[in-house]
């Protein structure tokens, strides 16, 4: 059976290509999507993209990664990121490899960005390659 990885994107990511383009860039989030899947089927895997601005959700659907037995998880968390201990719980709570994604690089902008409670629980970051950090973590994942 092939490989599945989910790719769970946080609140506001639902707005790529509008939401401030100077910094994320103009790619929507279902470019992003149709991106990932060219390259998923190269690679031999399937990928399930979803986005929700509610943390619940993706507390949800780490759970599920683990109970349906996909191969890892691409985790764009948004603000979440910097605030959910939930999150990172949640990440702690499966076996199921996560690695976490930004557009941006949270490194380099204001300070309340630079502590990721993702990337305490994370395997791996990819950050600050425009829409291209999917496709990097992706290859990733895949080599797991
Ligand atoms: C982001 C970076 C976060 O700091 C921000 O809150 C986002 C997007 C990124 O992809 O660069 O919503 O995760």
């Amino acid at each position: 059976m092939t490989d599945t990885i989910f790719v769970l994107n946080g609140p506001n990511l639902n707005l790529l290509g509008l939401r401030e383009p100077e910094i994320y860039g103009s790619t929507t989030l279902d470019e992003i999507a149709g991106m990932l899947e060219d390259r998923a089927r190269d690679l031999g895997v399937q990928v399930d993209v979803r986005q929700s601005n509610h943390e619940g959700h993706l507390v949800d659907w780490l759970h599920e990664a683990q109970a349906d037995g996909v191969k890892a998880v691409l985790l764009n968390a948004g603000a979440y990121t910097h605030t959910s201990i939930a999150l990172l719980d949640a990440i702690r709570s499966i076996t199921t490899p996560v690695i976490e994604v930004h557009l941006s690089d949270p490194a380099k902008r204001e300070s309340f960005r630079h502590h990721s409670f993702v990337g305490m629980g994370a395997v791996k970051c990819v950050q600050g390659l425009g829409a291209q950090s999917y496709i990097v973590a992706l290859e990733a994942a895949a080599a797991l």
